[in-house]
């Protein structure tokens, strides 16, 4: 059984001993809630890997608390890496960069590099200021599936798998951080989040690459490029505008759940049960895998999605959708 341990004083600090003790802690962020082992925890690492279902040699990140000296466990003494952690840190940003030699291998996949994010849930920082030792945390869900951003999902997902879960407010920002690698002169983002490709290029001043278009990109392994991943029970369809009524023709509607926001989207499906979201990137993102979760729970077969907008703000969203509607 997993015991739930609420976020007071005492309970983040039962938590601090699990990990210290070499135990698996469920436990809030502000992106989604992490699957959490001490990185020195060479058999709580492995058991990330059981827990999850998930191939051992994908690397995983190291969350750290606010002013952790990362000294000897990754390298963030370069300019960039300088200025995203004053510019974004605490918050969505993971950074992918050289691993130092206290950083063991279990958690980079083998890989020398090393992807640390800093989170501003104020849960998670108390736990992790308790720490003398980074923690390394994939998404609590089982691999492939829908990230959980409460804790109750993680229970849903983890129960009887993983000995605690820390309680803490849902997750704020709702999809995972953005990634973005510091490997080389160029900067690639490797996975979109609400913080942006334009953020850091502002930030940075210099241009940010997409995985496409960076010719050095081959010896890195990132989950999220798995063609299906974040993917509910029912099948997604993400909406391009003009396909709606060629859409709802060919699934039953009676078992089919709707998802948007403009009218004219709502009107063509409004047969069907529907869920009206802000037209809102950040609101979006934030409800998005309650969402697709609470149409599994209900026993929804189709979930039709609206395409979003193609600017920026909604890329990390596009991504997700897309991955979670690649389906054979
Ligand atoms: O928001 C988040 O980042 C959440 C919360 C819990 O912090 N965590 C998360 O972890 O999404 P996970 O394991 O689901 O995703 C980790 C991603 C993977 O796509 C992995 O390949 C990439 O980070 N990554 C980690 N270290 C890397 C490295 N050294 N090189 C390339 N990619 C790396
Ligand atoms: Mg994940």
């Amino acid at each position: 059984m997993t015991e739930l341990l609420q976020a007071s004083e005492q309970g983040i600090a039962a938590a601090a001993n699990a990990l210290n003790e070499g135990k698996l802690v469920g436990f809030p962020t502000e992106t989604v809630f992490g699957l959490g082992a001490l990185v020195t925890q060479h058999e709580a690492v492995a058991g990330i890997f059981e827990a999850k279902g998930r191939p051992a040699d994908h690397p995983l990140i190291a969350h750290i608390g606010p002013g952790f000296d990362l000294e000897g466990w990754a390298d963030v003494s370069s300019p960039k890496a300088k200025i995203l952690i004053e510019k974004f840190w605490p918050g969505p940003l993971t950074m992918v960069v050289p691993r130092g030699p206290k950083m063991p291998l279990a958690v980079t996949g083998g890989q020398q590099s090393v992807g640390i994010r800093c989170p501003s849930h104020p849960v998670a920082q108390q736990l992790l200021l308790l720490l003398h030792a980074p923690v390394a945390a994939p998404s609590a869900n089982r691999f492939g599936k829908v990230s959980p951003t409460s804790s109750a999902h993680v229970l849903d997902e983890l129960n009887g798998r993983v000995d605690f879960v820390l309680d803490g407010d849902s997750s704020q920002v709702g999809i995972e951080s953005t990634i973005v690698s510091l490997l080389s002169e160029q900067v690639v983002l490797l996975r979109p989040g609400t913080i942006t490709r334009d953020q850091l290029q502002q930030a940075l001043g210099c241009e940010v690459l997409l995985p496409s278009e960076s010719a050095d990109l081959q010896n890195l392994r990132v989950s999220g490029n798995l063609e299906q991943h974040y993917c509910p029970d029912a099948k997604l369809h993400v909406c391009k505008l003009g396909n709606e009524l060629a859409l709802s023709a060919r699934i039953p509607n009676e078992s089919a759940l709707a998802v948007g926001w403009s009218a004219s989207f709502l009107e063509v499906f409004k047969s069907m049960s529907v869920i009206r979201l802000p037209n809102d990137a950040a609101q979006v993102a934030q409800r998005l895998y309650a969402t697709l979760r609470d149409a599994d729970k209900q026993g929804f077969t189709h979930i039709v999605f609206e395409c979003p907008p193609s600017d920026e703000n909604w890329r990390g969203i596009h991504d997700r959708l897309n991955r979670a509607a690649l389906k054979t």
